[in-house]
């Protein structure tokens, strides 16, 4: 089907670093031509209105958003929150008229608004590709950013005040499955230990290979689901090839790994349809150099549409 462009130009969840020109970045790599390319049609519906920082009151300490709704430690939660409320309309309505939705991001957390839109009417398998784990909730988080908790809020694990309506109940624990985790807070490790969650990491993409680890996840992924949501974090991949993000980790994916797991994602999509809607998160101009990070998302994303070598 169509692929329609949801640009969510948001960085509030990294602590406003400059991953608000996501979105635009990737457009001017070439992610149409390379859409076009992987043979698939897609139409941009432009940018979410993200309020710029500037506009807004934020004189306001950030910590006084504790005050906001009684929540501590979840930085800009309040615009976040209404963010993520629109994308999710955006998300469920894109896929009630039949469309593709592609979200590019922005920070992680427009996966608390593509996640709640996408599993409003189907049970939702999720393959999280990742350094992180994001399942910090404000009372783990150590920096207070809310990149760090999109699967806690979704899971409805932790309080988020007014924002507990993303708790998105179709979204199961046991269809949720981490691939290139390597670095993971101390208290956020016995929250993946002790979940449902299956969780590759980058020791396991190293003992079995990157496709029979994505082969294997969306398995479970789909296992008792109606459809599968990709969220791609660009600093699951190697800093190496992918130095625009924020939250940089070494000893990541390879640059030919990132294309084998969405070429095996775009496969089983060909044979079964499996994909519902995907996100391609934390590409950050400000620290990227001469955009390479954001013309890797793009090339990236036409593997998971389908454009192969030959
Ligand atoms: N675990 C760290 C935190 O909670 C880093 C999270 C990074 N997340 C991301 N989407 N890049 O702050
Ligand atoms: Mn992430
Ligand atoms: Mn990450
Ligand atoms: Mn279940």
């Amino acid at each position: 089907s169509t692929v329609r462009i949801l640009g969510t130009p948001m960085d509030y969840g990294a602590n406003r670093r400059g991953v608000d020109m996501g979105p635009s970045a990737i457009r001017y790599a070439g992610l149409a031509d390379e859409l076009e390319q992987a043979g698939v049609e897609s139409v941009d519906a432009g940018d979410l209105a993200v309020p710029r920082a500037e506009e807004i009151d934020l004189d306001r300490n950030v910590e006084e958003d504790a005050d906001i709704w009684g929540v501590d430690n979840a930085k800009y939660l309040p615009e976040i929150a209404d963010v993520s409320s629109r994308l999710a309309d955006r998300v469920d309505e894109t896929i009630a008229d039949g469309e593709f939705p592609l979200v590019l991001g922005g920070d992680h957390s427009v996966a608390i608004g593509s996640l709640h839109g996408a599993a409003r009417e189907a049970d939702l398998g999720v393959v999280w590709f990742d350094a992180h784990a994001d399942l910090n909730t404000p009372e783990t988080s150590p920096s207070g950013n809310v990149h760090g908790m999109p699967l806690a809020a979704t899971l409805g694990r932790g309080s988020f005040g007014e924002m507990g309506w993303a708790h998105a109940p179709r979204v199961q624990e046991d269809s949720i499955v981490y691939v290139g985790l390597r670095s993971i807070d101390d208290r956020e490790r016995e929250l993946v230990r002790d979940s449902e969650m299956t969780a590759f990491t980058m020791a396991d993409v190293d003992e079995r290979g990157m496709t029979s680890v994505v082969e294997e996840a969306l398995e479970i992924a789909t296992d008792g689901t109606d459809g599968v949501h990709v969220s791609f974090d660009l600093d699951v991949v190697e800093p190496k090839s992918a130095p625009g993000v924020g939250t940089p980790v070494r000893g990541g994916i390879t640059y030919r790994e990132a294309h084998a797991a969405l070429e095996t994602v775009s496969e089983r999509h060909e044979r079964d349809g499996v994909l519902r809607s995907m996100d391609v998160v934390e590409v950050n101009p400000i620290l990227d150099e001469a955009n390479e990070t954001a013309e890797l998302a793009a090339e990236l994303t036409a593997s998971a549409f389908g454009k192969r070598i030959l």
